[in-house]
């Protein structure tokens, strides 16, 4: 399809993201996601999640080079890995992730994860501010911050993350994070947008409404996360699945769909909860 066809959103610093983007967790480094980034290019996304944490930065680098297209047409986003929140710490993985994808910046970095229990993100950040004023990013951002974690970091420093990347899906709807990051400008990315592909793709609602329009399941989920105005970055290694997670722009849901989706919220996290996760 024409990437041009995806809608991108505004963040606070004047960066446009796109509103789609292939996520890449779980993704082997070598040829599957290699396959997995040249197949979402080729469909028109042009956005990648990554992580230094999940061990493939570099096939993502290589895909991106085997593309041919002007890297300034694609969007890199990364994450600072928890064992990293010292400020020095934190530069010498941004550099690691930077050899890694073979680039000479990245577009958004984020803050994998809070740590409250070790109490550094604040360094962390004065560390991501420091490469956003280098301009060796275009936008920093966080992961897994509820609003006690950003009330904390707003209260230490006057830059306003771009983005909060969170999981969210119509079983886990995360509305207080969601209201206290729109007063404040900070987009939501969306992380495990179809439950990763957990039971939300077998529930009614988004049946009956995928039989309605002649889509499938996850493709109603995903629209629900982008007529709500959420960044999403569905996760797929097989191609015929990463074009059908961006095939999303040949039908619309209504108001009342769209309620009945918000209405399946059952505060079901499947993921780790930010405030206890002290992985390493
Ligand atoms: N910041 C964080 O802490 C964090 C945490 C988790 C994830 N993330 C990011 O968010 C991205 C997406 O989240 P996720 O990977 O956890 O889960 P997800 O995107 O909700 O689900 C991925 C799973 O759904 C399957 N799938 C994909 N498209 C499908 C379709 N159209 N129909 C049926 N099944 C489908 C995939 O299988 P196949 O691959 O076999 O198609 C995979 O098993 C990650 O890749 C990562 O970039 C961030």
């Amino acid at each position: 399809m024409d990437n041009t066809a995806v809608p991108t959103i505004t963040l606070n610093n004047g960066v446009e993201i796109p509103q789609v983007g292939l996520g890449v967790f779980q993704t082997k480094e070598g040829a599957e996601v290699e396959q997995a980034v040249g197949a979402a290019l080729e469909a028109g996304y042009r956005l990648i999640d990554t992580a230094a944490i999940y061990g493939n930065e570099a096939g993502v680098g290589r895909a991106i080079k085997a593309s041919g297209l002007p890297r300034e047409e694609i969007f890199i986003t990364t994450k600072l890995w928890n064992a990293h929140h010292a400020y020095e710490d934190a530069l010498r993985a941004f550099d690691e992730s930077l050899r890694k994808l073979d680039s000479g910046y990245v577009d958004l970095y984020l803050i994998h994860w809070p740590l409250p229990m070790e109490g550094k993100f604040v360094d962390a950040w004065r560390a991501l501010e420091k490469l956003y004023n280098d301009k060796r990013v275009r936008a920093i951002g966080v992961s897994n911050f509820t609003p006690r974690h950003l009330e904390e970091l707003l209260n230490a420093s006057e830059t306003v993350p771009t983005v909060n990347q969170i999981e969210l899906h119509p079983l886990f709807q995360q509305k207080e994070t969601r209201a206290y990051c729109a007063e404040r400008g900070i987009a939501i990315e969306s992380y495990s947008p179809l439950m990763q592909a957990g039971e939300a793709l077998e529930h009614s609602v988004i049946g009956n409404l995928a039989q309605k329009y002649g889509k499938t399941p996850a493709q109603v989920i995903l629209r629900w996360h982008l007529q709500s105005g959420f960044i999403v970055i569905p996760k797929s290694a097989r191609p015929e699945r990463i074009r059908e997670n961006l095939d999303l722009f040949d039908f619309e849901l209504s108001t009342d769909e769209m309620r009945q989706i918000d209405g399946m919220d059952q505060n079901r996290r499947i993921g780790a909860d930010p405030d206890t996760a002290d992985f390493k």
